[in-house]
């Protein structure tokens, strides 16, 4: 097939193309647009709930003057795996973009306490330095946020809108193609910021919106950029317990509430000293450890200061919506909630292709290591979404040979797609979840490989969203098991069953010892 070359006059240009409409995204188009550039934000979202931002709970850590305090947090949560330079940044910058983006600009009203802010904490911080707005803070800074954007003249913002590939020529890219065409419209760009979030649909159930899928990090890889720390998949310990799991934030054991197996035992203490707020990958493997030994776990919401439906409305509401008796305790399980791994980038969001940017659960910036300290997604996201923005900024489009994509064959059924997705997300969720093996990755490696080529033999013909997400999640599946296959160190999010067995088993007990 010839490469197409469009004249730069008939295609769609921006300075800056953000890709995703979360908080990165928000805060990368906000930095561009403040630099005089002309911004085109491009969303699958069609409404704000379609972005994991908006269904943040808990809240925004800060740093309430003290850097160091939230840097040691990170770096022990993290299983002394975060990068502490990339811990530097996102702490010396924390106070300053809170203040002038989420309060100055946008107003957020987060919850106070007589005249003081109401810091709340959550599993593993050593003090209350969470911002929060009930237990929906995601929306209260998204929604604004968005509202915000479109008011601002050089920010366009192109919703329901997939990008399906990057435009590279000679280790740069140049922009996207998007699926408002059948054979993808090119939009060229100065730079491309990468904004697309998590990978939520890999898993049977996740605390993600549907349509995480990953697609960022799968471009930016297939558009030949580095990927790093993909092993690292963290489960958020207390997902209810229902067939469409939702979240109850870390700031319910942050206010007291504690976790109990069937026989009514609470268990936490025997994991680990800081019980119900030890890191959230020990809290996630203890909770999954007790409801395979008794049968179930709940979250018991008796120590809670105040009435959980004035300490928590919104919860209150969705057990309510769910026929949950929270006065019984709220049946938990763990679910798959964030990767802390991702599109390699520095301290400003830059990729290992020059002008291509990623912020955001896309982005691997190094801050989360092998497991993510609790609110600090929101912050990254802030942080460096702007960091990447500024710096995106300053590069004019420019017009290059491209291939456009076929889409020659019939349509396939709906089904079609969503067969090939169970397969996924049934191995993902066996092989490549809270515990490993390393006979199931192996096994996983090769069901996904195979589905790979199955799935690209689909997407050399067709361009329709639904097989680009599922090439998308394929392509991320794998380079998950690749990189779980490849670290045979048990850390963190990244826990090998075997591997611990086995270190237990060879370990000589106190009396074997004497
Ligand atoms: C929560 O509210 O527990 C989630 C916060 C987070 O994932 O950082």
């Amino acid at each position: 097939m010839a490469p197409d070359t469009p004249s730069a006059a008939a295609a769609r240009t921006a300075d800056v193309l953000v890709i995703g409409s979360g908080i990165a995204g928000c805060a990368a188009a906000l930095a561009a647009a403040r630099n005089d550039e002309e911004v085109l934000l491009v969303t699958k979202a069609s409404e704000p709930e379609d972005a994991s931002s908006d269904w943040a709970q808990g809240g925004i850590a800060t740093t309430r003057g003290d850097p160091d305090s939230l840097k040691d947090d990170i770096l022990e949560a993290s299983a002394n795996m975060a990068d502490p330079e990339a811990v530097d940044v996102l702490v010396e910058n924390a106070a300053d973009a809170v203040r002038d983006v989420l309060i100055e600009t946008l107003g957020v009203e987060f919850d106070t306490l007589g005249d003081e802010y109401d810091f709340t904490r959550e599993a593993a911080h050593s003090e209350d330095r969470i911002l929060h707005v009930d237990a929906s803070t995601g929306q209260h800074v998204l929604r604004p946020f968005l509202s915000h954007l479109n008011e601002v003249d050089n920010v366009e913002i192109l919703e329901s809108t997939a990008a399906l590939e990057l435009l590279r020529h000679e280790g740069r890219v140049h922009g996207a193609l998007l699926d408002t065409e059948p054979d993808g419209e090119p939009v060229f760009a100065g730079a491309t910021i990468l904004a697309t979030g998590g990978i939520g649909d890999l898993y049977e159930q996740s605390t993600n919106p549907s349509g995480s899928t990953g697609d960022g990090i799968a471009m930016a890889f297939l558009a030949g950029a580095e990927v790093d720390d993909m092993e690292y998949v963290q489960f958020h310990p207390t997902a209810a317990d229902v067939e469409d799991p939702f979240l109850l934030s870390e700031a319910l054991r942050g206010e007291g509430a504690l976790l109990r197996n069937d026989d009514g035992e609470r268990f936490m203490p025997d994991y680990h000293p800081d019980a119900e707020l030890a890191p959230r990958d020990v809290v996630a493997r203890a909770v999954q450890d007790e409801i395979d030994a008794t049968g179930g776990v709940t979250l018991d919401l008796d120590p809670l200061d105040e009435p959980f439906a004035e300490l928590f409305p919104n919860l209150a509401d969705r057990c309510a919506d769910h026929g949950i008796d929270p006065d019984a305790g709220i049946p938990v399980a763990p679910c798959e909630h964030f990767l802390c791994g991702g599109v390699a980038v520095d301290g400003h969001g830059r990729t290992s292709l020059d002008r291509l940017y990623a912020a955001g659960e896309c982005a691997h910036t190094g801050v989360h290591g092998a497991n993510r300290l609790a609110s600090t997604s929101l912050l990254e996201g802030l942080v460096w979404g702007l960091r990447a923005g500024q710096d995106a900024a300053g590069f004019d489009p420019e017009a290059i040979e491209y291939q456009r994509l076929q889409n020659s064959d019939p349509a396939l059924p709906d089904r079609f797609a969503g067969e090939k997705f169970h397969r996924l997300t049934r191995v993902v969720s066996e092989e490549l979840g809270l515990r490993r093996t390393s006979g199931g990755i192996d096994s996983a490696r090769g069901v996904l490989r195979r589905l790979k080529g199955e799935v690209d033999a689909y997407t050399r013909t067709r361009t329709s969203r639904g097989l680009y997400q599922l090439r998308n999640a394929t392509v991320v599946a794998i380079l998950i098991a690749n990189a779980a296959a490849e670290n045979d160190e048990s850390v963190g999010c990244h826990y090998l069953a075997d591997e611990t067995a086995t270190a237990a088993e060879s370990t000589p007990t106190a009396t074997e010892s004497d």
